[in-house]
């Protein structure tokens, strides 16, 4: 039937309609938000190339993970910036590293947010690397025994979920069974399974001063032409003992999302990544768009393509709107 007949606009008349056919919600209960966490106290600096977002010192760190829960967002996923780096990253595996402080603390206050952690070395190593170097290249299998001593150190300290972000081959299943040996197989692992090269991170890498000193991340990240490679690397992740598998990052990647949530029937965490964020705030600070009607319409569709968890720094800003 088609026109005059069939005539869309019916449903779109009024907004109660339009609320009762609508197909996506996006609802804080699927928000994870990134916090930087920093060594000293009563710190909470104004992150640069990410307007609204802060570093916070530990104690600091607990009154926001406070409002984050109060505003209705059940998980924070914290990065650490330690006092120094050196070529080992051994600030990420430390009993009394950053994050573990951090963590200890803010389960301390507030024991029911799921509190994530990013499992990788490259903002502890000096130079700048998410693995050990050798010969030149990022060493694989070196890797995998820091990356396993960090998850169970943050484990230890507390935290929820471990979200390994390196994309070293093999780590899943290496944490995996080094959670399960220490006691703690009902920890859950989010696994940054398609995480691609992507030049959308350059905020963070300020953020988190995790730039590489010398070369870039294309030996280990995806090149971001594939979308095949990025299922294997998914079902891989899956088969080592993923219990959530992400996307990363989310925008320009919304086909990989929608392809993931097709073929797999496990949870999907789409990261909206600090490139996306900062150039709808910096539009936004310019008056070319309406930065929160802009933020609701990523949000939308990052959900839209298949995503169940969004990991997003405008999660405090878009459960204040949903209210
Ligand atoms: C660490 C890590 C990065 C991000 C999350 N974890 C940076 C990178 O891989 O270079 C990026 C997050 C963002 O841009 O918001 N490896």
């Amino acid at each position: 039937m088609t026109f005059p007949v069939t005539r869309m606009r019916r449903l779109r008349r009024t907004p109660a309609l339009r609320r009762l056919v609508r197909e996506t919600r996006v609802s804080p209960d699927h928000f994870v938000y990134p916090l930087f966490v920093v060594p000293g106290s009563d710190i909470r600096r104004p992150i640069e190339t990410m307007p609204g977002m802060f570093h916070f010192s530990v104690d600091r760190l607990v009154q926001e993970a406070r409002s984050v829960w109060e505003l209705g967002i059940p998980s924070i996923l914290l990065f650490g910036l330690p006092e120094s780096k050196d070529a080992q990253g051994s600030g990420a595996y430390a009993v009394d590293g950053i994050v573990q402080r951090a963590v200890r603390a803010v389960k301390d206050a507030c024991p029911d947010l799921c509190v994530m952690t990013d499992i990788c070395l490259c903002e502890y190593t000096d130079h700048g690397h998410c693995g050990v170097v050798s010969g030149g290249g990022v060493d694989n299998d070196s890797t995998l025994e820091l990356l396993a001593r960090t998850a169970v150190s943050h484990v230890q300290a507390g935290a929820d979920v471990v979200a390994p972000s390196d994309m070293m081959d093999g780590r899943v299943s290496r944490i995996r069974s080094a959670l399960d040996d220490t006691g703690f197989e009902h920890t859950a692992v989010m696994s940054y399974a398609a995480k691609y090269a992507s030049s959308f991170y350059g905020p963070f890498r300020e953020a988190a001063q995790s730039a590489p000193r010398f070369g870039d991340r294309r030996s280990y990240q995806m090149d971001p032409s594939n979308a095949r490679e990025a299922l294997r690397e998914v079902a891989l992740d899956i088969e080592e003992g993923a219990d959530i598998v992400m996307v990363k990052p989310a925008l320009a990647y919304l086909d990989i999302i929608r392809r993931v949530r097709r073929r797999f029937d496990i949870p999907v965490a789409a990261y909206n990544v600090s490139g996306e964020y900062s150039m709808i705030l910096a539009a936004a600070h310019r008056g070319w768009v309406d930065g929160d009607l802009v933020m609701m319409e990523t949000l939308t569709a990052i959900k839209r393509a298949g995503a169940d968890i969004v990991i997003t720094y405008f999660a405090k800003r878009a459960a204040e709107l949903l209210g």
